[in-house]
């Protein structure tokens, strides 16, 4: 771990009870030495969920879910690693060691809880103004926006007064400095001038996950420009890792879509028409780091961006920003230049159902952007847009995808599906006849069985790891997960030390690996007993495992060689191709 310490890890494991952890989320039931509880990460009506406490680790048979107690915490709470290591810290007492790699951690975190705090006071100022005769005019323009008092709470909204001290005064007041509030972003001070950041503007706090204000956002109620003034950057603010609404997201149950908008007000509009799953971004463009955010939520994003010219414009680049994170987006059209909230005012939920209904999926909705620019009555001008189409396939990596938009590039341009396949192929040179190879056969499936018979004897009896030293290394592994979980068992038996199953799956981060590995320890013990000579099994394992790896570097080696033009690199596979069957030849007899 890039932050803190396998032994601190270890020990906070330890210390977590996974049955009192995970209780808290689920009601569990004892049986036969397992514990059993409806999924919490999908539905269902008969428990699959199981818990394995003495080995620290949990495991969905319906969804694949699993892993240990700090897995548990990032998928229920949304929490990063790191996150959810500290929240665990805390809740068993276990102090969070000073972070090497980050020395300021302390000194930031004691800055950004100043400033939470300065906000907080701040937020709940800005509200109450609302309500007072200062307040009169911001609160006639929410209203005139068709938002409610109970719309206006539920945000937060709020109005900062038309003078240049009323924050200075109060936060003074509390004991801040004015070096505090300029580091919060809620002064500015200007030739030794100190004043108030946000003036006669109604006020939206922007509050994250874990219900702190890390910023605003604040809108002047006539033309005036800045029509919006955010908070700065600060060291509890930053725009391009936070999003509008995540905090009301993140308490929302079995959340199926999100749909991603410009504004804060179409946020509220949203929300106030009955539409709540809905984020935005803070005043710039949606960010990777954004985009990632959104994939601990969902997997289907609606992108609703305004209707102008700009919208479309930065609904492709989010479209781009959002595939790369393997999001599923579709792209909700407003027609009309209108963005949700005017739309929503004119035609109501309903009208923006029927939208959402008729959304196009990235490649549809890439595919009509670009057909807009041509005039496909041209032949010369279809050729173009069909060969632009061709081009944007070429990012599909599903075959079967692929193919739907052939079929579709076909019935738009009257080319044959065969030719654009043929363009499309050609463009995708020799990558895709190199990915052969490597697909899976039997004989790799097997070689897999094999593997994790393996892997699964080393989670129970982590020392035996050392009689591999030396006869295996990590690629000689298939599976991500078998390879880190090998050299991590082998790193800990050389320290002579055996770490638990929980332990083991710390060093694995992703749904796919925790799957694997915790399907894998879920594997009942008797099956393991029935192998009558373990050490026989044991070496059948590595023996086989020794011989599918270089069977299968053999195989890589001889499909170079067939689309290999440079005769000295012929010359070279020739020497690798026979010492590799030598290798095998000796491998088979020695057994
Ligand atoms: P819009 O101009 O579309 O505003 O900007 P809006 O959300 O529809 O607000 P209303 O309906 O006019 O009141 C979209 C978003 O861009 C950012 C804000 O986050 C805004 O919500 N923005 C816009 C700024 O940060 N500064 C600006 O001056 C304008
Ligand atoms: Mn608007």
């Amino acid at each position: 771990m890039p932050y803190f310490s396998e032994e601190w890890i270890q020990e906070l494991l330890q210390k977590v009870n996974l049955v009192d952890l995970i209780g808290e989320y689920v009601t569990l039931q004892n049986k036969s030495g397992r514990w059993w509880a409806c999924c919490p990460f999908h539905n269902e009506k008969t428990p699959s969920f199981s818990v394995t406490p003495e080995k620290g680790f949990f495991h969905c048979f319906g969804c694949g879910k699993g892993g240990n107690a700090i897995h548990f915490v990032m998928e229920q709470e949304k929490m990063t690693f790191p996150e959810a290591c500290r929240y665990l810290a805390d809740k068993v007492k276990l102090p969070v060691p000073d972070i090497k790699d980050d020395s300021n951690y302390e000194k930031r975190k004691q800055q950004r809880e100043k400033i939470f705090a300065m906000n907080k006071i701040t937020a709940q100022f800005f509200h109450k103004c609302l309500y007072e005769p200062q307040g009169k005019d911001a609160l006639a323009y929410l209203h005139g926006r068709g938002l409610d008092d109970r719309i206006i709470k539920i945000f937060g909204m709020g109005y900062a007064p038309d003078k240049w001290d009323s924050l200075l005064n109060l936060l003074g007041k509390e004991g801040f400095t004015k070096q505090d509030m300029q580091l919060a972003g809620l002064v500015k001070i200007n030739d030794g001038k100190c004043y108030d950041m946000f003036r006669n503007r109604v006020m939206m706090p922007i509050i994250n996950t874990f219900s702190n204000v890390i910023g605003f956002g604040g809108r002047v109620m006539d033309d005036s420009l800045p029509k919006y003034l955010n908070s700065p950057e600060t060291a509890a603010f930053n725009k391009s890792k936070n999003l509008y609404n995540l905090n009301m997201i993140r308490k929302q149950k079995n959340l199926k879509r999100l749909i991603l908008v410009e504004g804060y007000m179409d946020v509220i509009a949203m929300h106030a028409y009955g539409i709540p799953e809905c984020v935005a971004t803070l005043g710039t463009a949606l960010t990777q780091d954004q985009a990632r955010l959104l994939k601990r939520y969902v997997n289907n994003v609606y992108v609703s961006y305004d209707g102008d010219g700009a919208g479309k414009k930065a609904t492709l680049r989010a479209l781009d920003i959002l595939a790369r994170e393997g999001i599923e987006s579709r792209v909700v059209s407003i027609p009309g230049g209108q963005d949700p909230d005017e739309f929503l005012k004119q035609y109501g939920k309903d009208g923006y159902i029927k939208l959402m209904k008729a959304s196009l999926p990235l490649m549809d909705y890439k595919f009509r952007v670009t057909a807009e620019q041509y005039d496909l009555n041209d032949s010369y001008q279809k050729e173009k847009f069909a060969k632009e189409c061709v081009h944007l396939l070429k990012g599909v990596t599903s075959a079967m995808v692929r193919e739907k938009y052939m079929k579709k590039l076909s019935e738009l341009t009257g080319f044959s599906v065969n030719a654009i396949a043929q363009d499309a192929g050609a463009q995708q040179g020799q990558e895709i006849s190199w990915k052969l190879p490597a697909r899976e056969t039997e004989t790799e499936s097997a070689d897999l069985k094999t593997e994790n018979c393996l892997i699964r004897l080393l989670a129970t009896n982590p020392q035996t790891a050392l009689k591999l030293d030396g006869k295996l290394d990590e690629g000689d592994f298939r599976h991500p997960a078998n390879k880190k979980i090998f050299s991590y068992t082998l790193l800990c038996a050389k320290k002579g030390f055996s770490p638990t199953n929980a332990e083991i799956l710390s060093v694995l981060q992703s749904e796919e690996d925790l799957r694997h590995a915790t399907e894998l320890f879920s594997m009942p013990e008797e099956v393991l007993g029935e192998l009558k000579n373990f050490d026989d099994f044991f070496d059948d394992c590595v023996h086989r495992i020794q011989l599918g790896r270089l069977e299968a570097d053999l195989k890589i080696a001889n499909v170079k060689y067939e689309s290999e033009t440079d005769p000295e690199e012929k010359k070279a596979l020739v020497t690798k191709i026979s010492a590799l069957t030598k290798e095998i030849h000796k491998l088979k007899t020695s057994f």
